[in-house]
């Protein structure tokens, strides 16, 4: 938690944040700073080379040389091109596969429909491209080398597996100021949320990415019916947006038997790079799944 207290009894993943840590294959490598990046000069110059050297054509990201800060203020504003309105952004690139055949291909749904909010490492996105081939899905990350990493991942699982993988893209950008701007009213079906930053100060509260305002601006962009998962292994975060949920009119909670039949639950806690950490640490999850529903006057239009 760069710049945040931390309680003492903070889930240990929190605490390898606050130290500025990340484990890769059960190896810890220190933290680095996206707009201060402790690693310069020289060495910092061997380590682009390596990133390039790992682009060779069909291999992995290594996770090692896209090191970032634990942690970007979500508040502060970044450079990077946004577009102004939905209609505006190009999703050709992202997803090129699907929109070469858009004349050929009948009836194919050329919207995203699932958007994974602070993906990380993508994990979530990897793991549900398959389960859902029809379905164009994003992950959207602050962190401008975790998204680079992501977006090769993707590169090399296209190399790897032709003709799978296609559905799925990375965006950096900043979900809690611009999804508007890339989603229109109604076209989402899915929203995760997994492991969010906690931001435990009382100061930093507007921080969090689930609050009334912002459960509003996801109402919008989700279809009636559409689906926002949520967990974390912070208790008081998981206790907050469980609240924050129940409080707002456009969304209800999932029953138990719609929970066990929804094929997602189970990719919470184990498809995400921080779901491994804290299953391998053995720390509790609270999840908070809820459906968008019709307001007053909604006419299904
Ligand atoms: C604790 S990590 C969890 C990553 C991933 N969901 C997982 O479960 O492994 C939270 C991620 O959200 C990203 N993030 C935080 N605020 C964001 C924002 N406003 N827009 C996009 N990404 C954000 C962070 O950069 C970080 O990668």
């Amino acid at each position: 938690m760069a710049g945040e207290d931390v309680p003492e009894n903070a889930p240990a993943a929190i605490m390898e944040e606050k130290n500025g840590v990340e484990e890769e294959n059960g190896v810890t490598v220190a933290g680095e700073g996206e707009t201060k990046p402790y690693i310069k000069g020289k060495r910092r110059n061997e380590q682009e080379a390596q990133v390039k050297a790992g682009k060779q054509k069909g291999q992995l990201p290594k996770k090692r040389f896209y090191r970032a800060r634990a942690h970007s203020n979500p508040l502060s504003d970044c450079q990077f091109s946004v577009p102004t309105m939905p209609s505006e952004f190009d999703w050709s690139e992202s997803f090129p596969e699907f929109f070469s055949q858009e004349e050929t291909t009948e009836g194919k749904d050329l919207k995203v429909r699932f958007a994974d909010i602070g993906c990380g490492f993508g994990g979530l996105i990897v793991q549900m491209s398959p389960l859902f081939p029809k379905s164009l899905m994003v992950g959207m990350e602050l962190r401008d080398k975790v998204s680079e990493y992501v977006k090769e991942r993707i590169i090399a699982l296209r190399e790897q597996h032709p003709g799978q993988y296609e559905n799925i893209s990375v965006l950096r950008t900043n979900a809690m100021k611009y999804l508007p701007n890339y989603f229109e009213k109604g076209q989402l079906q899915k929203m995760f949320f997994l492991f969010p930053d906690p931001h435990f100060k009382e100061k930093n509260h507007r921080r969090r990415i689930i609050s009334t305002a912002l459960l509003a601006e996801y109402a919008y962009i989700m279809a009636v019916g559409g689906i926002l998962y949520t967990i974390t292994d912070v208790q008081e975060l998981g206790e907050w947006m469980k609240t924050t949920l129940d409080a707002h009119p456009l969304f209800q909670p999932l029953t138990d038997e719609e929970l066990e039949k929804d094929v997602c639950v189970p990719l919470l806690t184990t498809a995400t790079e921080e779901g491994q950490k804290v299953e391998r640490n053995g720390g509790s999850t609270y999840k908070a799944i809820y459906r968008r529903i019709a307001g007053p006057g909604y006419s299904g239009a």
